[in-house]
């Protein structure tokens, strides 16, 4: 049964490794995420093989940020390679432009609020204004709803709040930093599971080393589909 409510990271450094990984899943994920780490490694041809020939949906994970005009092209360009989902740095003009640039298209802006690695002590050297971060996050998703963004990617511990704002409906929220009950937490510092973060509002859960990293990825990608409610 195809669940694209699991998004699986394709974190590997290069598309013959993509590939090869995604074969080993087979059909049991139907959605996957390309990020920067491998767009050097042939990731954009990764996605439009996965899309074209395996019938796979893509998020393609770029968190552009750019002046408008060049957002606006650069969104035009992927949005003709007919993929899912795309980040964008959720700053409305950033997010307006990746509308525009999306424009025609099925291509889903989704914006990014607050990065997850970063502390309060990171967004007072980003110059960014004093204030707790969930609420900046909060308003960062409120600002890109209001700008036009199809979804934003937020951690699963403010998903419940994202899903409360009054302009969230209809919206996507997608949440990384999943973990299967009893995984590894590696570099994530707040996790929930799978069924916390659909519970909590998520559209989407996005999973990474848990599925890559495991010696029968298929397996584990069932065993987190399980755990769906
Ligand atoms: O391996 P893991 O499950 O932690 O991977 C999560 C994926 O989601 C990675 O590709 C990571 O870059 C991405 N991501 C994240 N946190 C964000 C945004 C994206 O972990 N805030």
């Amino acid at each position: 049964m195809r669940d694209d409510r699991l998004i699986a990271a394709l974190d590997v450094p290069n598309a013959l490794q993509g590939m090869k990984l995604a074969e080993e899943i087979g059909d049991a994920v139907s959605f996957y995420k390309i990020g920067l780490g491998m767009l050097t490694g042939g990731g954009l041809a990764l996605a439009n093989e996965l899309k074209q020939e395996h019938g796979k949906r893509i998020f393609l994970d770029m968190k552009l940020f750019d002046i408008g005009a060049t957002i606006e092209a650069a969104v035009r360009g992927l949005a003709q390679f007919e993929l899912d989902f795309l980040t964008v740095q959720g700053d409305p003009q950033v997010v307006r432009a990746a509308k525009e640039g999306a424009a025609g298209s099925g291509l889903k802006i989704l914006a990014v609020t607050v990065l997850t690695s970063l502390d309060r002590a990171d967004l007072d050297a980003n110059l960014i204004k004093p204030g707790d971060v969930q609420e900046i996050v909060l308003q960062r998703a409120a600002n890109a709803f209001e700008a036009g963004a199809d979804g934003v990617i937020a951690s699963p511990h403010e998903a419940a709040l994202i899903r409360a704002l009054p302009n969230a409906k209809g919206r996507l929220i997608v949440t990384p930093g999943v973990r299967p009950t009893g995984s590894a937490k590696g570099d994530q510092k707040r996790v929930a599971t799978p069924a916390q973060a659909i519970t909590d509002g998520a559209d989407h859960i996005v999973v990474g080393r848990p599925i890559w990293t495991a010696t029968d990825p298929r397996a584990a990608a069932q065993a987190i589909l399980a755990e769906l409610p």
